[in-house]
Formats: C-alpha cells, sequence, structure tokens
C-alpha cells in the first residue's frame, strides 16, 4: 500500500488474497482464494451496508445457537439455499444413478431384512412393492450390494420425530441377490414439511418460499469397489416436484407408484420399478481442514 493513496475495494480485495496466497496446502489455497474473492464480490455487488452485515452474522449466529447434537439448522441452511444438491451435482460419478441429499433423519445401523421384508406397518399408509436391479456402469448385476433405506410414515414424521412408531420403523437394509435384484415392501410415502421453527423458518417465510418436501423414499447404495450413491425415489404423483424446499428433486429419480394389477402380489396397492447403477470407486481426499473422524 502507498501512502496518501485512498483504499479503494478492488484494492483490499487483492490484499486480502495476497495475505492467504502463501497457504501451504494447495486444495486449501484454492478454496480460500476462491472463497474470498467471491465474498468480496458479493459486498462490492450488493454494497451491503453496516446493518445488513449485522443482520447477517446475527442471523448465522442463531442458525448456530439452533444447533445441538439432533439439530444441524446449518446443513439445513444449506439444504434451501440449494448448495447440499450443488456438492452433490458437482461429485456425480459419470454413469452412476444420481444422488441428492442425505437428510436430517439418517440413522445407521437399521436391521438386515430379507427380500420381499415389509418395513412399515398397516397404519403408516398404503402398502408398495419397490423392486428393481443394481449393476455397475457397465450393465453387470452386482450381487451383494446393500440399499439401507428409509422413509416417514403417511403422517409425514420419520420414527425419529413421532413417539407414536417403533424404533427403525420404515427403516431396514437390503442385500442384492446372485442377479443383483431387490425388493422390498414399504408404505406409499407422504409429502412433508422441513422444520420452519429455527432461523431457516424465518429465511423461508421471508422470500416467500414452500418448506415442503416432494414425497419421497431415501436409499444408501454401496457395494464392495464402487462409489456409494446416496439417492432417493420420487412419487411421480406428487404436487412438490417441481418445488422441493430442498431441490432434491431429479427427473431420472422420478418413478410412478403404479396401482398393482394382476400379477402384482395381492398384499400390496403399488408397484414401484426402480434400479440403480453404481460406478467404480475411486481414492478420495477431503483435504487440510478436515476434521472429521
Ligand atoms: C429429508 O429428506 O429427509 C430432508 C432433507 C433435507 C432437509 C430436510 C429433510
Ligand atoms: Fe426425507
Amino acid at each position: 500500500m502507498t501512502a496518501m493513496t485512498a483504499m479503494t475495494p478492488g484494492q483490499l480485495t487483492e490484499d486480502v488474497l495476497a495475505a492467504y496466497s502463501g497457504t501451504p496446502d494447495p486444495r486449501l489455497r484454492e478454496l480460500l482464494a476462491a472463497l474470498i474473492a467471491h465474498l468480496h464480490a458479493f459486498v462490492a455487488a450488493t454494497r451491503l451496508t453496516p446493518a445488513e452485515w449485522q443482520a447477517a452474522i446475527a442471523f448465522l449466529t442463531a442458525t448456530g445457537h439452533t444447533c445441538d447434537d439432533e439439530r444441524q439448522e446449518f446443513i439445513l441452511l444449506s439444504d434451501v439455499l440449494g448448495l447440499s444438491s450443488l456438492v452433490d451435482l458437482v461429485n456425480a460419478a459419470p454413469g452412476a444413478t444420481e444422488s441428492t441429499v442425505l437428510g436430517p433423519f439418517y440413522v445407521p445401523g437399521a436391521p438386515r431384512r430379507a427380500p420381499g421384508e415389509q418395513i412399515g406397518r398397516p397404519e403408516d399408509g398404503s402398502p408398495a412393492l419397490v423392486r428393481g436391479q443394481v449393476t455397475d456402469t457397465a450393465g453387470r448385476p452386482l450381487a451383494g450390494a446393500t440399499l439401507d433405506v428409509w422413509q416417514c410414515s403417511g403422517n409425514g414424521l420419520y420414527d425419529t420425530q413421532d413417539p407414536s412408531q417403533p424404533p427403525y420403523n420404515l427403516r431396514g437394509v437390503f442385500v442384492t441377490g446372485p442377479d443383483g435384484r431387490f425388493e422390498f415392501r414399504t408404505v406409499r410415502p407422504a409429502s412433508y414439511p422441513i422444520p420452519v421453527d429455527g432461523p431457516v423458518g424465518d429465511l423461508l417465510r421471508a422470500a416467500g418460499r414452500d418448506h415442503w418436501r416432494a414425497a419421497h423414499i431415501h436409499a444408501i447404495l454401496s457395494a464392495p469397489g464402487h462409489r456409494s450413491v446416496t439417492t432417493h425415489i420420487f412419487d411421480a404423483d406428487n404436487p412438490y416436484l417441481d418445488r422441493d424446499a430442498v431441490f432434491g428433486v431429479r427427473g431420472s429419480l422420478i418413478r410412478p407408484f403404479r396401482p398393482a394389477g394382476p400379477g402384482d402380489p395381492a398384499d400390496v396397492s403399488y408397484v414401484v420399478d426402480m434400479d440403480f447403477t453404481l460406478a467404480t470407486a475411486e481414492p478420495a481426499s477431503t483435504g487440510a481442514l478436515d476434521r472429521s473422524p
């Protein structure tokens, strides 16, 4: 900086970029440079006022205060801004089933279920058979692949939100047979509202946005030597497909819940056909700031 020369926004951005340019880890250096450039460009383009900056800090502070061991409001914020979905998109494996958001209701350790087993109860909704095949990107069946599935009941609540449901209701792990095929029984899922009693709810209301998720079944597909896919099966007959609160819908994941007919098992009202494709695994690195266990 030269004496007597007034600082400009552009010069300040250059100074800050230079201050971080010696970051030893190359990926962290790249991320910091892009973060600084985009944050500074945002402030310059919007001419952000001190009051707006204060409001943003207060909003982020409230978001942090809303987090605890069971609630992650920052992930919800990332979800409703489409960031979680964007991270999925930019990391998509070519040729694999499209991924979408994990969401806050996944519980590890769901019971292993027998092929075709029902994961819900009669009071959870209309019984549906979901069946398909898991293959690699060359179309070869993947035997022994696991599908970890979970969904809400017909009342729009997951077991973890609803004391009237037994633990692991509407959850289960299924394993594909030698032909890569799987099937499970569940109930037709319902649309449900995301939590709006915190700062994310304030944001959605301020933006006049819907807070509903299009009805879906969650699935995590895994097979040795292949990249896992965290995805959904969406009900084609759902009013929220084009305004899902968390931008999770992908056209390739929408399936009809076809009314069961002659030739279908007599104990189900709907049949859903959904195949999955997994790509070969590649080594991954999470970078210098990774503090995950
Ligand atoms: C879910 O599908 O479980 C979910 C995803 C993102 C935010 C809230 C819920
Ligand atoms: Fe969900």
